[in-house]
């Protein structure tokens, strides 16, 4: 399909280091423009934007009038000349000397106006074209690379955890259930969390990364049906190691991307003041202590019950950094947390609120180790004990207090960009009521 070409085939964020140079440049029409003679062409590649100059008698005849035929997103070759243009996005433009259409098209949905996000999501696959969402997807990438980067380097090992299983792990009313052909049901993986704490047994520290699903009837800016999750599990870890540990995760995943991607941040209009507050300790409180800040702030809550998003966001907009709350009543949480000794009502467990009204972006918890509470806790949660029996045996070979927990990527995400909803946090978001694209 391509021939040859004599000039590089160039990415439009290298142009700087080819000013004077002739650069071929492959990629979608995103804006065009004529003025007299003078046509404008801005082209994206996936890597930026640059504004093509086409002027008439300096490129071939043919060459010229192809633009006519061109529309938003056509897909097209270009050659030319890379020149300082202190008026052009980036500083740079391209003085076109050739134009190849590949692909020509009219009528691009996405027009450069104000669109309904109803729309924009049935357009999904269209709309990661648009420079704010590409942007949001390169922070993903950053992040999940971070994720991975941060507990490599402190020994943690990657273990993938099976996303069909044969039980629930985060409470049965958000099960997501599916045929195993002939032995009954299976479930698609609420948390890898069960099998790492088996892996930690093994290997000390492990992580696991992967998505991750919850059949939530729940409709708010927080929620996906499938997500991905970052969980980590450590042996003799407790409940102030994982403190720490998601302390210092958050830290280092907000100025990684501060440090890495303040080009897309900035295409976000992020306020990054807000973000760099993560390099000053996160306040702890204890969510006895929460319940009471709520209610001085006149909320109506009232020791026990948990924490809905209305309280979350009350309580992240308290602080003017992510906020570690510990130890919830147990009721109101997994069967799997030990209890606090110094009062077993408590859970030995964490969640990490957000700020700026995010809420909870990590929930986390030292896990039962003794094998006798475990399986009364089995009975209290009415949980199956046949399927848990592998789950039962780490209690019964050489057991060991270990704890863990579990940050959501896209809620982290749409707290690093600002955006108003998970749903543009993930390429493809699945949500209550949407399965496509
Ligand atoms: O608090 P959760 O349910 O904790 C667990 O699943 C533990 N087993 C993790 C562990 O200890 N290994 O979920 C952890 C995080 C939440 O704080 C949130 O960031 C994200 O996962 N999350 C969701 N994100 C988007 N949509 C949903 N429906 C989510 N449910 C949880
Ligand atoms: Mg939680």
């Amino acid at each position: 399909m391509f021939s040859p070409e004599i000039a590089p085939v160039v990415n439009i964020a290298d142009l700087p280091q080819y000013e004077g140079q002739a650069v071929t440049i492959r990629g979608w029409v995103y804006h065009l423009r004529s003025s007299g003679k003078v046509r404008f062409l801005v082209v994206r590649d996936g890597t930026g934007l640059v504004q093509g100059v086409l002027v008439k008698g300096r490129l071939p005849e043919e060459d010229f009038h192809q633009f006519d035929r061109l529309g938003q997103e056509s897909s097209l070759i270009l050659r030319g000349q890379v020149r300082a243009e202190l008026r052009a996005p980036g500083g740079y433009e391209v003085e076109v000397t050739g134009l190849t259409p590949l692909h020509i098209c009219q009528n691009y949905p996405i027009a450069h106006k104000e669109h309904g996000v109803g729309f924009l999501l049935d357009q999904r696959h269209l709309w990661l074209r648009a420079p704010r969402q590409q942007a949001i997807l390169r922070l993903r990438d950053e992040l999940a690379r971070a994720c991975r980067d941060f507990f490599y380097d402190r020994g943690f090992v990657l273990v993938d955890t099976p996303i069909l299983t044969p039980t629930a792990c985060e409470g049965t009313t958000t099960l997501f259930a599916t045929d195993y052909l002939d032995r009954g049901k299976a479930y698609l993986s609420q948390s890898g969390q069960l099998y790492l704490e088996a892996a930690a047994m093994a290997l000390g520290k492990v992580y696991c990364f992967g998505p991750t699903f919850r059949a939530e009837k729940s409709k708010t800016r927080r929620h996906l049906m499938e997500f991905w999750m970052v969980e980590a599990e450590a042996a003799f870890y407790l409940l102030e190691d994982i403190l720490q540990l998601c302390e210092d995760l958050v830290r280092y995943l907000v100025l990684r991307v501060l440090e890495r991607r303040n080009r897309e941040l900035e295409m976000l209009d992020r306020d990054t003041t807000l973000l760099s507050k993560v390099s000053q300790s996160f306040p702890r409180l204890s969510y006895t202590e929460a319940v009471v800040r709520l209610q001085t702030e006149g909320v109506a809550i009232t020791w026990g019950e948990d924490f809905g998003g209305d309280e979350e966001t009350r309580l992240s907009q308290m602080f003017d950094r992510p906020v570690l709350i510990h130890r919830y009543p147990r009721q109101i949480k997994a069967f799997y947390m030990e209890a606090d000794r110094d009062n077993p009502e408590l859970a030995l467990c964490v969640d990490m609120l957000a700020p700026e009204g995010y809420g909870e972006i990590i929930g986390g918890s030292q896990r039962v180790a003794d094998l006798d509470i475990l399986l009364a806790r089995l009975q209290e949660y009415h949980l199956p004990q046949e399927p848990l029996e592998w789950y039962l045996d780490l209690r019964r070979y050489g057991s060991v207090p270990h704890a863990g927990f579990g940050l959501g990527l896209e809620r982290l995400l749409a707290w690093v960009c600002g955006l108003k909803h998970v749903r543009e946090a993930i390429p493809f978001p699945r949500l209550l009521d949407r399965l496509y694209p």
